[in-house]
């Protein structure tokens, strides 16, 4: 909070540190009231610098300055200077050792950032720049030390205390404290450093890793929650194991611990061998956690044990390189969990997230390239963009590269950079360093924001056996950058025949070895527009374009439906198969609205229920992927397709076919609902989860008809089903259809979940997602059930948020309550928790893509934000940027 308005600063003006910090010994003399800190830090000049006369500047927020002293000597008020965000000592020498103490109140913190409580315990938070709520410090990625951290509390209540590195001391004070000493051996920026202190359970295992050495992993969390550790668990040494496998990367200190928290404000943290999570993405067991929150922790566990060398061995120099950390970071998690389960599955579940949320984000206000160039608050950039876009360019150079030499690659970037602070920019150039590639127009996806578009179009020359693919691509305008240029673009095709894979030769390029007399091949795509001429063609192909979804554009094709088709039942890339269904999805979706508007009924074509029939048909097919082509494109994904977007006809055609489609497949859905009823106990692997998700998706269409024997199905499978992910699915179904058990069915779930509260969670998911009227109301009345608490993330989350983002047609009510009620929700948490009211602000950020009436009442409501007093940073920069 603060009087002026907050500005942006700049990648441009990026210096080096004047002062370098050697040694960081902390002391946390932990209270009911307050907390002490006391700092000892061994400061010199950092010779890099250009200027040898500065004074030292620290960052410093919300800290109670209790003394200072420059190597033993007391500083009085006049030798130093506080502002909202620093302190300044102008004159101090070269080398030296400055003190500080400073008091803090955790418990008042209601922003889940730099030190806190959380359910009886403390905990830190500090990325990106939560540890000046700490102390004093040079709170800047690029400087790095070594801590060491002596913590002092009350030894009934806080029996366990824990920080980075190994445990050096331990002894029982007289005054009924605990004191332990940690030390971290390696040298680390401030925002990797954690604390924990509380009444804390253990499980415990061991890993040996590939040279041998025994680590001891130990995940920490509240005595109730211990029988729910054992996925996650195992998800570490599976992470442990495959970064050795696949990545040569070994862990390096004798322990790595877990912790899990009730408030958090994200999914989970890196820190040096104390990482800590969120309950909900390290908790799970199958009475209390769907086939999703099982995948979810075990793809959050082994992203943040990568962490430890894509982030915390190699770290970044500073903020606008977080993709270079997250990124390449959530590539590596994607591949393991593909590894793990089924690698089609895993990407068009990261596709579809990318096309509905990452594209929008690249078509709003908000939207920024991979490497950002300015910022007003880092926190607002914890993004998709960073995130999934930053991934798929790591998964573009991938592919470029070919596997061994993008592992090469990574063994160069380990090895020239370990123990450093580096840029997006080091990363490619140890790839290209490695491979011999020029990436030199690649860097573009770094530089570019906003989502390419590639117009396709083929011509068959049957004289000739040719087939020439014509591809032009532009990137849209955004916010600050216009004319863009072309990039290098991954473009992998194939040319699919009556009777599988053509081979491809490819006029003017010499045979590639690896892909000569192959039927796949990555097309570079580098002009505004390029031909490819393939011949020896003998019939005319179906075009399988951007497999495996090789590049994160949009892609324009004119498939006519029997090509669509072909795709669907043929093609070899399980991706296009997919998105084939989904393109035929939107020809049906475009169809419907456009009867809508004309006043007439629309009829499901019968070519695509007959190619999906053909599929349920189809044993061979991997169930989790038949579960997801039989469903139609999302409304999210839609609202990225039609412009403007109408969500309430896009709701409506697409709930009408839904049911259309029910019908005309009712029998093979029926059939595959009791075929894929499970035997065996719950466990989650790939192949059970295959089935229950085909099963459940089954179960939701043959609820739209409305018969009663197919209720009494769901009610029976919410009463009996063992597992979380069943029961679920069932109450969903029963909530949805307005069913007569409903409201049975959530108050039975209410009672016997009531002291879980990620089970709570889901049931407040479910009603926010309704579709029925009424529901905001609900919500409204929701917030004030006993078990809502505005101030945990995860209840804002599955209440607000899932009704803002997962339920458009009640959000975008035509009077516009959804809006007000959002702007309310910001307001209230723009005090307590500017995080996570800045990111629950994102939905009315997209006012744009609404018609004209949706869009006033949206920005009527970003100016009454816009008008309030004490806005955050965060808010401020997310209204201020989309309200003009
Ligand atoms: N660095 C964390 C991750 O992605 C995310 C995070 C960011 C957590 C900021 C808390 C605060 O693994
Ligand atoms: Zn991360």
């Amino acid at each position: 909070m603060r009087d002026a308005q907050p500005s942006a600063i700049f990648l441009k003006d990026y210096s080096v540190p004047a002062f370098l910090i050697d040694a960081t010994e902390l002391r946390f003399e932990l209270g009911e009231e307050a907390t002490t800190v006391h700092s000892c830090l061994t400061l010199r000049r950092n010779p890099a610098s250009d200027n040898a006369t500065a004074g030292l500047t620290l960052h410093g927020a919300e800290l109670e300055l209790l003394s200072l002293a420059i190597d033993g000597n007391t500083l009085s008020e006049s030798q130093w200077s506080v502002s909202e965000e620093t302190l300044c000592i102008a004159e101090v020498p070269d080398q030296f050792e400055l003190r500080c103490s400073t008091r803090i109140y955790p418990q008042k913190n209601t922003s889940l950032e730099g030190l806190y409580k959380s359910s009886g315990m403390f905990c830190t938070q500090c990325e990106a720049e939560g540890f000046r709520k700490i102390t004093y410090y040079l709170d800047r990625p690029d400087v790095m030390s070594v801590f060491t951290v002596e913590i002092l509390a009350d030894a009934n209540t806080y029996p366990v205390l824990l920080s980075n590195g190994n445990r050096t001391d331990v002894e029982t004070l007289e005054d009924g404290r605990t004191r332990v000493v940690w030390h971290d051996p390696f040298p680390k920026p401030a925002y990797l450093f954690a604390l924990v202190a509380g009444d804390l359970q253990a499980v415990e295992d061991t890993f040996t890793t590939c040279n041998g050495r025994v680590v001891e992993l130990k995940i920490y969390v509240e005595q109730k929650d211990l029988d729910k550790c054992e996925h996650a668990m195992l998800s570490l040494k599976n992470a442990m194991r495959w970064d050795e496998q696949v990545y040569g990367r070994e862990y390096d200190l004798d322990i790595f611990n877990i912790v899990a928290v009730d408030d958090f404000n994200m999914g989970a943290m890196e820190n040096k061998s104390l990482n800590i999570f969120n309950t909900s993405c390290v908790l799970a067991k199958p009475e209390t956690t769907t086939d999703a929150g099982f995948q979810r922790v075990e793809g959050v566990v082994a992203h943040e044990y990568f962490h430890n060398w894509s982030g915390n061995r190699v770290t970044c120099r500073d903020w606008f390189q977080l993709s270079l950390k997250e990124g390449f970071t959530v590539f590596r998690d994607a591949e393991f969990s593909a590894d793990m389960g089924s690698p089609t599955v895993k990407r068009v579940e990261d596709v579809s997230l990318l096309r509905s949320t990452q594209f929008a984000e690249d078509a709003g206000p908000m939207a920024h390239p991979v490497r950002p160039d300015s910022f007003i608050e880092i926190s607002n950039f914890y993004t998709v963009t960073i995130y999934e876009k930053g991934a798929e360019v790591v998964r573009m150079i991938h592919t470029l590269l070919g596997p061994e030499l993008f592992r090469k690659g990574s063994d160069l970037y380990f090895e020239r950079h370990d123990g450093q602070a580096v840029t997006c920019e080091d990363f490619v150039l140890a790839m290209e360093a490695a491979s011999g590639m020029d990436l030199s127009q690649f860097r573009r996806w770094y530089e570019l924001a906003g989502t390419p578009e590639l117009d396709v179009s083929g011509s068959y020359d049957a004289e000739q056996g040719r087939y020439t693919l014509t591809v032009k691509q532009h990137c849209p305008d955004t916010p600050g950058q216009t004319n863009k240029p072309p990039l290098h673009i991954p473009f992998s095709v194939a040319l699919l025949g009556e009777a599988g894979a053509l081979r491809l030769n490819l006029q003017g390029q010499e045979a590639d070895s690896e892909t000569a007399d192959n039927t796949e091949m990555v097309l570079h795509v580098t002009e505004a527009q390029q031909q490819f001429v393939f011949s020896e063609l003998p019939e005319e192909p179906v075009p399988s374009l951007l497999r495996g979804f090789s590049a994160p554009v949009k892609l324009h094709f004119p498939y006519r439906r029997d090509q669509l088709i072909a795709l669907i039942t043929r093609d070899t890339d399980g991706f296009c198969r997919w998105d084939a269904c989904q393109q035929l999805g939107i020809l049906e979706m475009t169809a419907a609205m456009e009867s809508a508007k004309a006043g007439a009924d629309y009829q499901l074509s019968a070519d695509f229920s007959g190619a999906l029939a053909q599929l349920l048909a189809d044993d061979s097919l991997d169930k989790a992927m038949l579960a997801m082509m039989l469903v139609l494109p999302s409304e999210a994904y839609l609202a990225e397709v039609f412009k403007p977007v109408d969500v309430h006809a896009i709701h409506h055609a697409r709930e009408r076919l839904r049911r259309q489609l029910a019908e005309a497949l009712r029998e093979p859905l029926l059939q595959t609902y009791e075929r894929c009823q499970d035997a065996q106990p719950y466990q989650a692997n790939a192949e059970q989860i295959a089935r229950r998700s085909l099963k459940n998706t089954s179960l939701a269409y043959l609820m739209l008809l409305g018969e009663e024997g197919i209720a009494q199905k769901a009610r029976e499978q919410f009463a009996e089903s063992q597992n979380m992910t069943d029961r679920l699915a069932a109450l969903t179904t029963l909530v949805n259809n307005e069913d007569s058990a409903k409201a049975e069915a959530l108050m039975s779930f209410y009672q016997d979940w009531q002291h879980e509260p990620l089970v709570i969670n889901q049931w407040f998911q479910v009603q926010a997602a309704s579709s029925a009227p009424g529901t905001l109301e609900k919500v409204k009345s929701l917030m004030n059930h006993p078990a809502f608490d505005i101030r945990n993330p995860n209840k804002v989350r599955a209440l607000i948020a899932t009704f803002c983002v997962q339920n458009a047609v009640n959000f975008h009510r035509e009077d516009g309550a959804g809006y007000a009620f959002l702007a309310d929700q910001v307001i209230a948490l723009n005090r307590s928790n500017p995080q996570i009211a800045s990111r629950l602000l994102q939905p009315l950020s997209k006012w744009r893509k609404y018609p004209e009436a949706a869009q006033q009442k949206m920005q009527a409501e970003l100016k009454r934000i816009l008008a309030e007093p004490d806005l955050s940073r965060d808010v401020y920069e997310v209204v201020s940027k989309s309200v003009s």
